[in-house]
């Protein structure tokens, strides 16, 4: 079982995915904590009405990042889940929680992550790019943005009249799937990593 802290910058659609998969069986875990950097975050409005317990927690990645792990502790999270979580995570969270934190990225990485590549902008870079497929990808995180070992990827296709939001909205569908499945495979300690990959044991 899982005890996790969801880290959110803005709406937390992913954020009720995965609440919704606990509270139906699927996802063998509990939401200890929900933390934004955001006080705005209707992350955490929603979090705070479902009675979880929520931090608004402001740093500067350069700065250490306050009592992260503090926080984490006190709450009893083991795993950390961002969930359109914009800031870096500080280096010594990273190595206290390594190949305990995953991100949810809406693209297919490598391609079109990075710096400055998130939300609309994602989607723009795939249109532009003129790219058949797009898709999402649960990776673990390292101490760069979108980097790290793949856990699950999954394609849709980009249609001829697609826009940044049509193609965002199906993407956003697959990530609701296939975040909390991602998570389940932690939930059973099936994830191995070895060579800087991923292993799913049956
Ligand atoms: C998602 O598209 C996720 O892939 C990205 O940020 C967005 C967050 O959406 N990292 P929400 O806050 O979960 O609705």
């Amino acid at each position: 079982m899982l005890h996790i802290a969801v880290f959110a910058s803005g709406r937390g659609s992913n954020l009720q995915a995965i609440h919704s998969a606990i509270a139906s069986g699927h996802l063998d875990a509990d939401l200890r904590l929900v933390l934004s950097n955001h006080t705005d975050a209707a992350a955490l409005s929603w979090a705070a009405a479902q009675g979880i317990p929520t931090v608004h927690l402001r740093y500067d990645a350069k700065d250490g990042g306050g009592d992260i792990l503090e926080l984490l502790h006190d709450h009893g999270a083991d795993f950390i889940a961002l969930a359109g979580y914009l800031k870096l995570i500080p280096a010594h969270v990273v190595r206290a929680f390594r190949h305990r934190i995953v991100n949810i990225h809406p693209a297919l990485l490598p391609s079109f992550g990075g710096p400055g590549m998130y939300g609309r902008h994602v989607h723009t870079a795939v249109l532009a790019a003129g790219v058949k497929v797009s898709g999402a990808t649960v990776h673990l995180v390292d101490e760069e943005y979108d980097r790290g070992p793949i856990v699950r990827q999954e394609c849709v296709p980009v249609e001829e009249g697609d826009t940044a939001e049509t193609l965002a909205a199906r993407v956003l569908e697959v990530e609701h799937r296939i975040f909390p499945e991602a998570l389940q495979l932690f939930a059973q300690d099936r994830v191995k990593v070895a060579d800087g990959r991923v292993f799913i044991s049956q």
